[in-house]
């Protein structure tokens, strides 16, 4: 193992299910994971910060000690895999998002976690804050993972679309010829089924989907539903959980048995995914699948039969789903620590290539 090679990434998404941990060597083209570790939030803590993600106020007072609480929670999960382990590079941590608004003269995203603290406990160089930079330059700061997907997923001869299915859901496209890579979120992914199912059901989310196909898809609310102006608008575009929201549901009047409710949730799922799959300007071979959301079964085979095209899970490529995302922040910041661009213009819409996130030295 060559210790130059060695990087961590941290990652929470909005789902806000765990912070995973991911120790990769970079030593070979497609990345190989050393070591693991996903961490639950306390409920005290994932109950805070659904408070602050769902747009509830917060002093500057609560603010700071929410940030420095994460912190302390992103340096613990990268101590489980970097423990015993010498010469590791550098930390990437993506942080909690709590607010993500990157367009008009004062946008923003906001991700929590104090890296001073990561840095601090670890004692290893961590690079935070990998969104904003995007944003100045004039992008959508989303989504960051598009290039880690170009670097290891693409082929010369298929057209592949790597759907990432988390909190919300976010897909690249892959051309197999030099045709540009665009990449966007379309829509929610797996947040408001599981805020639906833990206010019905009391769990944090529908193992398999068998919950949503129990119900029967109620046409009118899926109607409303995908009326939302986002779904129609061209890339590039990205959302947040502070959007599509149970509010943003509630606003829809979701009157009816809540099984019905959540088919239907599942349905806006899978046709907003098929949306953005099929408004690419040139026709996809094959979709491959990370985030939770590849265990969603009902929701996959939905996709399968909207879309007609094969679907597969990352793991056929040689990366395990559920690492993907934190892989994709390992990456990040070694292209940091090189200096070197980790934004792509076509996919964020900036106005170029910029080196992303702040750099907080062991
Ligand atoms: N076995 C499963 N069946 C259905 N859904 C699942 C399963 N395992 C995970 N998920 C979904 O995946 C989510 C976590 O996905 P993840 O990729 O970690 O999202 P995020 O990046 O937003 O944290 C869970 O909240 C859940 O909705
Ligand atoms: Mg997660």
């Amino acid at each position: 193992m060559s210790n130059e090679s060695l990087y961590i990434g941290l990652m929470s998404g909005t789902s806000m299910d765990g912070i995973d941990a991911a120790l990769v060597d970079f030593s070979s083209v497609t990345p190989s994971v050393v070591k693991t570790a996903s961490t639950n939030w306390s409920p005290t803590l994932k109950e805070k910060l659904s408070t602050a993600a769902s747009g509830g106020f917060l002093t500057a007072n609560q603010w700071g000690e929410l940030d420095s609480e994460v912190g302390q929670a992103f340096a613990d999960a990268a101590l489980h895999v970097s423990q015993g382990i010498d010469g590791i590079v550098a930390i990437g941590s993506h942080g909690q998002t709590v607010a993500h608004q990157p367009n008009g003269k004062n946008g923003f995203s906001v991700q929590l976690g104090n890296a001073n603290i990561i840095a601090e406990k670890t004692g290893i160089t961590t690079v935070a804050d990998f969104r904003r930079r995007d944003i100045a330059a004039g992008g959508e700061g989303a989504p960051l993972v598009p290039p880690f997907h170009q670097a290891i997923f693409a082929d010369t001869h298929k057209h592949r679309v790597i759907l990432n299915i988390g909190g919300i859901a976010n897909i690249t496209s892959l051309p197999s010829s030099s045709n540009q890579i665009i990449g966007f979120d379309t829509g929610p992914g797996n947040h408001l089924m599981d805020k639906w199912i833990a206010l019905h059901q009391g769990v944090s989310f529908d193992q398999e989907g068998q919950w949503a196909s129990s119900g029967k898809v109620m046409p009118d609310l899926l109607e409303q539903l995908l009326s939302d102006n986002y779904f129609s608008q061209a890339a590039p575009k990205s959302t947040g959980t502070d959007i599509f929201s149970l509010n943003w549901l509630n606003q829809h009047s979701p009157n009816g048995a809540a099984e019905d409710v959540m088919a239907t949730l599942l349905e806006l799922t899978a046709q907003s995914i098929a949306m953005g799959i099929q408004s690419l300007a040139t026709p996809v071979d094959e979709i491959f699948i990370c985030g939770g959301g590849a265990h969603n079964k009902a929701l996959i085979s939905r996709l399968a039969e909207i879309t007609q095209l094969p679907i597969d899970s990352t793991a056929s490529l040689g990366i395990d789903p559920d690492w993907v995302e934190a892989i994709a922040f390992a990456w990040l910041a070694k292209q940091t620590i090189e200096q070197q661009p980790g934004n792509l213009p076509s996919v964020t819409g900036a106005n170029g290539k910029r080196i992303l996130g702040a750099i907080y030295q062991a």
